[in-house]
């Protein structure tokens, strides 16, 4: 019996996709029941497309995907193609997907999930903006109590923002709902750029992806590859940071990670520092711990742990 069983709620993305068949490859330890869509790197249409694209190259066309909300609680919708490509998932060359994208809609699945499995048995584990999951906890909230935990990527402390000098995208696209999220109640794990930002794709660790000579390794291997022609030039570094899969390696290998429980509140109100995510690292409000925050992560551990899955796709 898996440890744990999830909700990908996920706006793809290379970085998406690769959290996706982690998950995918890693049923002794994760159960997915099913991914929702949001609009987020690219419009709806696009992401819940893409999803299902990424199922089947898993060849887990039994994963039921579902589209969810295509634009944020209170603003219009900021994408990133500059990064993802038109489709959001430019670098392989992937079929359209035959698989059938599910009727319901992706926040109502959330809810009655939430309410038909037992209380404390499901995560939510988004990586995108958080439209579908705060929408779920207005609409319903009763489930709030109901969710295990919430393992998101999101936000950032140290290394500020990706999208604007003071926000991460996924939170700077809906900052609204991220509030919701985060003042929610609900256990709350938060991968931020400090983290995923030490996840690079290095020339080799993309080598090892492309040397395991499966479709999956090999379009990993050019997905990787493409979103690094942005980043290396942005940031300079020796590789572009994987920041999604930082949620499922967590789920499997929480021993890479370590953080701290910290009070995060999310800038609602400022267009100059919209989406900030302002964790209170070193303790000086009195201001309640509602999340574990991560700061740091083994690396190399991560990138052998992804291998090692990914091989067995
Ligand atoms: C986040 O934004 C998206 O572009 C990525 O998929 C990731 O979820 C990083 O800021
Ligand atoms: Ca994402």
């Amino acid at each position: 019996m898996p440890e744990q069983k999830i909700i990908i709620d996920t706006d793809p993305g290379q970085d998406d996709a690769v959290a996706i068949l982690l998950a995918l490859a890693s049923p002794d330890e994760i159960e997915v029941l099913g991914i929702t869509a949001v609009a987020g790197n690219v419009p709806l249409t696009l992401t819940e497309r893409n999803a299902r694209m990424v199922c089947e190259l898993a060849g887990r066309t039994d994963i039921r995907v579902f589209a969810g909300c295509d634009r944020p609680l209170g603003r219009a919708l900021v994408t990133a193609e500059h990064v993802h490509g038109k489709s959001g998932l430019y670098g392989p060359t992937l079929p359209e997907p035959t698989m059938p994208l599910q009727e319901q809609h992706g926040v109502d699945f959330i809810v009655d999930t939430l309410r038909r499995e037992p209380a404390g048995s499901v995560t939510l584990c988004p990586l995108g903006p958080l439209t579908n999951i705060a929408t779920a906890m207005q609409q319903a909230p009763d489930i709030i109590p109901r969710i295990r935990q919430i393992v998101l990527m999101g936000g950032a402390y140290f290394q500020v923002g990706n999208i604007t000098p003071a926000a991460e995208f996924n939170i700077h696209v809906d900052p609204q709902a991220a509030a919701i999220v985060f003042g929610a109640g609900a256990p709350l794990v938060v991968m931020p750029l400090d983290v995923t930002h030490k996840a690079l794709v290095t020339a080799a660790r993309n080598d090892a992806f492309r040397a395991l000579g499966t479709p999956v390794g090999i379009a990993v291997a050019q997905m990787t590859e493409f979103f690094e022609r942005f980043d290396k030039e942005k940031y300079g570094s020796e590789g572009a940071p994987l920041h999604d899969p930082c949620v499922t390696a967590w789920l499997i290998r929480p021993e890479l990670f370590s953080g701290r429980r910290v009070n995060v509140e999310i800038e609602t109100e400022s267009e100059l520092t919209m989406g900030m995510t302002v964790a209170d690292w070193w303790g000086v409000t009195k201001r309640a711990p509602n999340a574990l925050f991560m700061g740091d992560i083994d690396a190399d551990g991560f990138f052998a742990l992804l291998t090692e899955r990914l091989a067995r796709l």
